[in-house]
């Protein structure tokens, strides 16, 4: 059974987010997962907080450990479960993080060590979990590992990285994702060799061939572990694993370096020490980025009998659609119903539509034309959080944020984008088509200020915030939001709460209906005897949807993003409408 919440639609008070007492007044939306259970991950709901953009306390533009404590009664207030930040350790910021340089120091910009354990207090007292990134697939070039590595062939440092002697000659060719010239082989003169990073020159790629490397990464999760936190995000680690020896790899490229680099010899032996030296002896969660190339593969990861991770995320279904203008909801559908498939029987994963490396899942998936971004950021949510598996929800997707405008590339702050301009400006291109892409797919798009309110910046600042807020804050914002009942913020409040009073929206067998129609999405959950149906009208028309013969309303709407409802054999959808209701 799960916790029993109080369903909450009535918009929460405003608060004030720096004082305490209001903060301490804050009023649950609902009561949070069962701590003791082993697999309360299951159960919980994470909210993806990106902790450069979500609130700044010192008017330095960059949002900070101290801001996010100021708005721990807000992440009450909606009711989530659990809270993955990404990376918060010492870095050089050349991938915003994803580049560490001391993995047990906080990054000064964000604060100090007593911050974050001030942090992780005021979230375990509203029985908030929180959930760190680790990033170990590299480390930054500023590391002292590599400092150390990169002085001398004979660094006691030296194996802890991917080394090949400039007197083998060229190494063979790896394909790198960030970097200027796509190669993934960086020569670096003091050692007259070259070192490998699979994302920007600034990230070498660790060797978790060498035993005592994979020893310091235990250690690592050991100390926050013990500081008390509830699990780890494992970043790129469907990359970890790698032949030392470099075969070629021939006809690598920028479609198919992904699945060439996936699943490299020994990746489960380390999963399986982690879980052996580390996980097992915590309550945690972990989950691990990227879940191998195929469902097959993803299972080798979270079938618990293998005990490596409790679930995994897969890039399939905010693949769909990437790199064009349009997706098709069949695909959707198809790749979201394969993967519940997948994992019906054992296993766990985890339900996403957008993170901070994606675009704004109602600017990509819904239609942020005003006339239709709210009802379709709610649509979007209760996708969300009515499908089986943990809901990840990216923080701003609950007010319904949409990708931003940016002013040609120095509005940019992302090592990709940045780096693939150079590209362009070296090798010439067509720049119209770039920008149109970046514009639709840059990771800048959701890494904007937290929009908290229409006074200046947004809130989020009261300096230079470090990347442009969007300009839509002045309308599209939570202070808005919470004095409108009917807004996308109580909506998700209100969705929230349904699934977590719900065993049935957690475990229940998901079953697709009507897989070929174009414009809904309709699916049941069922448990026992009780079974519900969720009817979702992808689409900016009114659309109408004959209920299934054997399929029977029982009582109004759980959940409808619409005041009213036409149903009777047909219901009657308005553009972006989303009901949920029990059937029998
Ligand atoms: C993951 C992160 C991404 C980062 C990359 C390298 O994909 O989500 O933001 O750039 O790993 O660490
Ligand atoms: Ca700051």
């Amino acid at each position: 059974m799960l916790a029993l919440t109080t369903a909450c639609n009535q918009p929460a008070k405003t608060e004030n987010a720096t004082s305490a007492s209001t903060a301490a007044a804050a009023k649950p939306a609902s009561t949070t997962v069962l701590d003791k259970k082993a697999d309360w991950w299951k159960e919980t709901v994470v909210y993806q907080l990106y902790p450069r953009s979500f609130q700044d306390s010192n008017g330095d533009g960059v949002g900070d450990l101290k801001g996010i404590i100021s708005r721990l009664y807000y992440l009450k207030s909606i009711g989530v479960g659990t809270v993955w930040l990404n990376p918060i350790y010492a870095s050089p910021n050349d991938d915003n993080g994803y580049d560490i340089s001391d993995y047990r120091q906080i990054m000064p910009e964000f604060g100090t060590m007593a911050d974050f354990d001030a942090l992780l207090k005021g979230m375990h007292q509203r029985g908030i979990k929180l959930v760190m990134d680790l990033v170990v697939n590299h480390s930054s070039d500023e590391h002292a590992w590599f400092k150390s590595a990169r002085a001398s062939r004979t660094s006691p440092y030296r194996d802890y990285y991917y080394w090949w002697p400039a007197e083998k000659g060229t190494p063979p060719k790896r394909y790198s994702t960030f970097d200027v010239k796509k190669d993934a082989w960086q020569y670096d003169a003091p050692t007259k060799s070259y070192y490998l990073h699979i994302f920007s020159k600034k990230q070498p790629d660790l060797n978790w061939n060498n035993p005592k490397l994979r020893q310091e990464v235990h250690n690592i999760m050991r100390f926050w572990l013990d500081k008390g936190i509830d699990g780890f995000r494992m970043d790129a680690f469907q990359f970890v694993a790698k032949d030392p020896t470099f075969p070629p790899m021939p006809g690598l490229t920028e479609q198919n370096y992904a699945n060439a680099y996936n699943h490299g010899p020994h990746l489960h032996d380390y999963l399986k020490e982690i879980n052996q030296e580390v996980l097992s002896h915590y309550n945690v969660m972990s989950v691990a980025e990227g879940a191998g190339r195929n469902v097959t593969e993803a299972m080798l990861f979270v079938d618990p009998a293998r005990k490596e991770l409790d679930m995994t995320y897969h890039f399939e279904g905010v693949g769909v659609g990437s790199n064009s203008d349009t997706y098709k909801l069949t695909d959707l559908k198809r790749v979201f119903t394969k993967w519940d498939s997948a994992f019906a029987q054992k296993g766990w994963q985890a339900i996403d539509l957008g993170n901070h490396d994606q675009p704004r899942m109602v600017s990509k998936f819904g239609d942020d034309r005003p006339a239709f971004r709210a009802a379709s950021a709610k649509l979007l949510n209760t996708f969300l959080l009515t499908m089986r598996g943990t809901p990840y929800c990216y923080n701003g997707d609950e007010l319904g944020m949409t990708n931003s405008r940016f002013n040609g590339i120095a509005d940019y702050r992302d090592v990709a984008a940045r780096n693939a301009y150079a590209l362009l400006k070296q090798q010439g291109g067509n720049e119209a088509s770039f920008f149109h892409s970046l514009a639709r797919f840059s990771r800048d798009n959701s890494r904007t200020p937290f929009q908290w309110d229409a006074t200046a910046n947004a809130g989020f600042t009261t300096g230079t915030p470090w990347l442009k807020v969007n300009p839509n804050y002045v309308a599209i914002n939570r202070a808005a939001e919470e004095k409108d009942s009917s807004s996308v913020l109580n909506h998700f409040r209100h969705t929230m709460a349904v699934r977590q009073a719900h065993a049935v929206l957690v475990y229940g067998r998901y079953q697709l209906l009507d897989a070929a129609n174009p414009y809904i999405y309709a699916y049941t959950r069922t448990q026992g005897t009780e079974k519900i149906l969720v009817v979702l009208n992808f689409s900016s028309a009114p659309r109408s949807w004959s209920l299934p013969a054997g399929l029977k309303p029982i009582g109004k709407p759980w959940l409808n993003n619409y005041p009213t409802l036409k149903m009777d054999a047909t219901l009657a959808l308005q553009p972006w409408q989303a009901v949920l209701v029990k059937v029998q």
